[in-house]
């Protein structure tokens, strides 16, 4: 997988499909030299070159595609590594010092040429998945402080082509993740989050298409992701000379960090590929990590269970008996996990007050949570809570303790967003609070599942006590406190399933679902709306983690009204959920959502652990569809949603794809069983007939047995 080739000088990783090389010029440099497809012979890779100055404005430094840009010299595009030495030299020159290689793993060791200053270029490759991790660690290794101003975790180079299209994905709350794609011209583009956390506007995803022709099945594609969850950006920079340069990490606005004598500084990951085969084969290789090695807990085999929240139900009117009610109709209609949201702690009976007060309200829960918790665990599901631990009330018996825990400056206003304040997870004794609350909460009771939200940006980024020059620490102190406290919890408490929500999905990235089993993708909860969000979510992030809730007929996003079926569907996509006032189901709907949860228990595993292949795209077609295949192909699910007919014009037809070539699959669509291979399923197409506003179908295809 991974190799150094001692003439060339250049450390070759290869995945299944994919190479990237990089190694020493002649001159010192270390150079990307090559990424794209799999060459054949390992003697084909190129060795690593320097491009040439430019008249005396752009010097070769600046222009050569170094793998982790330090800054100093001339050089004028984003530097990778930005620090300042003791003595105000504000320079670094990195020069290759020594290498490891590990299995999948590759350490490159760079040292400044004067000061003592090391940086670790750490690489992990995963073959099957076709992705390569990278990251960056600096080391002090001398007896004075070094400045960090800016870490980013590499630098990626498309090969040249005529142009390419860059494809994000941008949002606000309750509408994330819609698709934005532009031809990349020539400047720079910043993809970025100052809020303190990844935020819903912008996600820290990218995708390049060469010469701007990708589609599902077609084109080459780059693209990345950075696992970090705190101020980030992504720069995509066009210079003159028809080179793009990514680069992607921690925010430096307002970034300073001291590295202390012996101290080390690990910049999170940025996780990155290339394909030959389309925006779908980028996905399924993004989701194919993402299921088997992204979560460093492993909670990614088996299936998701179906959850029943409460939160559209009720809002912040909860209390025993209404919980205990709701229950027993989720239990009834085949629910298996039944989470209580907001509303139960303190004195929250609005979102006014009581963030902070960690403690059952025994006035709304007179057996405190143990009487729900044993009433829930009789129905035979399991129970889960919401919480939202970053945040403070002013009005909550923490904040009138302890005022100082906030985020603030002195003599300036507190801003409060949701009438709530950002307590400060640089702290140690915040972090202590946070840790002992959740886990005396996960020790006493019987919880299977944790919402974790956080529903405000973070701003007056002060912290009166801290050492001065250590003050603009807090971004990303907050940030790796946060891993660190879910990763304790997560040893100690190993069977909680735990999501990240922000205000639905302001915190979906690869940073917190290395310790987060799953995200809530949206507020929205319109199924319509939703389809459109789900596909721009599924272009970075698999459909596993991606829970969705059936909530109730008329939609409170867009007043819109769909069925109840329509509804199940558009949820089954991901991780089903169900979010509806359970209490105003009359007997034919309860009948129609348990046959439908009883369907979903059926395909969950092709769904949640399966292969997608997005089909029709909302954005181009009234008829939307995907497709899921389990791994070994015998499998497939098919869904098609209808959301209007024109002119009594046909419908386009489908032509499914992921089946094996030669294997020959049955499918049942309105009664009539088609028998073709897979071949033929791609090539021919199915018609499924819908008909009418907003109506939609399931299809199986399953693998014939071949006699022997
Ligand atoms: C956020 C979440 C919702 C709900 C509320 C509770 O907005 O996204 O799902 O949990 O908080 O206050």
């Amino acid at each position: 997988m991974i190799k150094f080739s001692t003439d060339k000088k250049i450390w070759i990783l290869e995945t299944d499909d994919t190479a990237y090389v990089f190694g020493i010029t002649p001159g010192g440099l270390i150079t990307a030299s090559y990424f794209g497809a799999k060459l054949p012979r390992v003697e084909d890779y190129p060795a690593a070159g320097e491009q040439p100055a430019w008249a005396s404005f752009t010097n070769m430094e600046g222009q050569s595609y170094e793998e982790f840009s330090c800054w100093g010299g001339p050089r004028y595009n984003e530097p990778c590594l930005k620090v300042e030495f003791h003595d105000g030299v504000r320079d670094a020159v990195a020069e290759y010092k020594s290498h490891a290689i590990k299995e999948n793993m590759l350490t490159v060791t760079l040292k400044d040429k004067f000061y003592e200053m090391e940086i670790d270029l750490v690489y992990e490759v995963f073959a099957d998945a076709n992705i390569i991790k990278k990251s960056s660690r600096v080391k002090n290794t001398g007896s004075n402080d070094i400045i960090i101003d800016q870490i980013l975790s590499g630098a990626i180079y498309p090969q040249q082509a005529n142009e390419y299209r860059l494809t994000h994905l941008c949002g606000r709350w309750i509408g994330e993740t819609q698709l934005m794609q532009q031809v990349i011209p020539e400047a720079k583009i910043t993809l970025e989050s100052r809020k303190g956390f990844t935020g819903h506007h912008a996600n820290p995803f990218f995708a390049l298409d060469k010469n701007s022709n990708a589609d599902e099945q077609h084109g080459e594609i780059y693209f990345g992701e950075l696992a970090y969850s705190g101020n980030w950006k992504i720069c995509i920079e066009k210079d003159n000379f028809n080179s793009i340069k990514i680069t992607a990490g921690i925010h430096d606005f307002d970034f300073r960090w001291i590295l202390k004598a012996g101290e080390s500084f690990n910049a999170p990951a940025l996780v990155y590929g290339y394909t030959a085969d389309g925006f779908g084969q980028m996905s399924r290789n993004l989701h194919k990590y993402q299921l088997k090695y992204l979560n460093k807990f492993n909670t990614n085999s088996g299936n998701r269970k179906i959850l029943y929240n409460s939160w559209e139900a009720t809002f912040f009117s909860i209390d025993e008996a209404g919980q205990k009610k709701l229950a027993a109709i989720a239990a009834e209609t085949g629910v298996e996990l039944f989470v209580m949201d907001d509303g139960w702690f303190g004195e929250r009976h609005s979102d006014k007050a009581g963030l902070g007060d960690w403690f059952i309200n025994n006035k709304k829960f007179p057996e405190g949570l143990k009487g729900l918790i044993n009433h829930v665990k009789s129905l035979g599901m399991d129970f889960g809570l919401w919480v939202e631990p970053e945040m403070i009330n002013a009005d909550s018996d923490l904040y009138r303790e302890h005022p100082e825990w906030i985020y603030h400056f002195p003599n300036r206003k507190n801003t409060e967003m949701r009438n709530q304040l950002v307590l400060n997870l640089a702290r140690k004794d915040v972090q202590q609070f946070v840790f002992s609350f959740m886990d005396k909460l996960l020790s006493e009771n019987e919880i299977s599942f944790i919402k974790w939200d956080l529903n405000r940006a973070i701003s007056e980024p002060g912290y009166p006590s801290a050492e001065k020059n250590e003050m603009r620490q807090v971004w990303v102190e907050h940030t790796f406190a946060l891993y660190e406290i879910i990763g304790l919890l997560k040893a100690k408490h190993p069977k909680v399933i735990f999501q990240s929500c922000s205000g639905g999905g302001g915190r979906v990235d690869m940073g917190v679902l290395e310790y987060f089993d799953q995200v809530w993708p949206s507020d929205n909860t319109d199924a319509f709306d939703r389809l459109l969000i789900q596909e721009g979510f599924t272009y970075a992030y698999c459909p596993k983690i991606m829970e969705a809730w059936v909530t109730d007929k008329k939609n409170w996003v867009n007043g819109r009204e769909l069925s109840l079926e329509y509804r199940f569907h558009s949820c089954m996509m991901g991780n089903l959920g169900i979010g509806e006032n359970l209490t105003k189901w009359n007997d034919e709907e309860k009948a129609e959502a348990k046959k439908l949860i009883s369907e979903y228990k059926e395909i969950r595993h092709v769904i949640q652990n399966g292969e997608l292949y997005r089909l029709l795209s909302p954005r181009s077609s009234h008829l939307f569809s995907v497709m899921y295949v389990t791994e070994d192909k015998n499998e497939a699910v098919l869904f098609a949603m209808l959301q209007c007919n024109h002119f009594g014009k046909e419908l386009p037809k489908i032509f499914p794809q992921g089946l094996d070539s030669n294997s020959v699959y049955t499918v049942n669509i309105d009664g009539n069983d088609i028998v073709m291979s897979g071949k033929a399923f791609a090539n021919i197409g199915i018609e499924i007939k819908l008909k009418g506003d907003f109506k939609s179908k399931i299809v199986k295809f399953i693998k014939m047995k071949v006699e022997s």
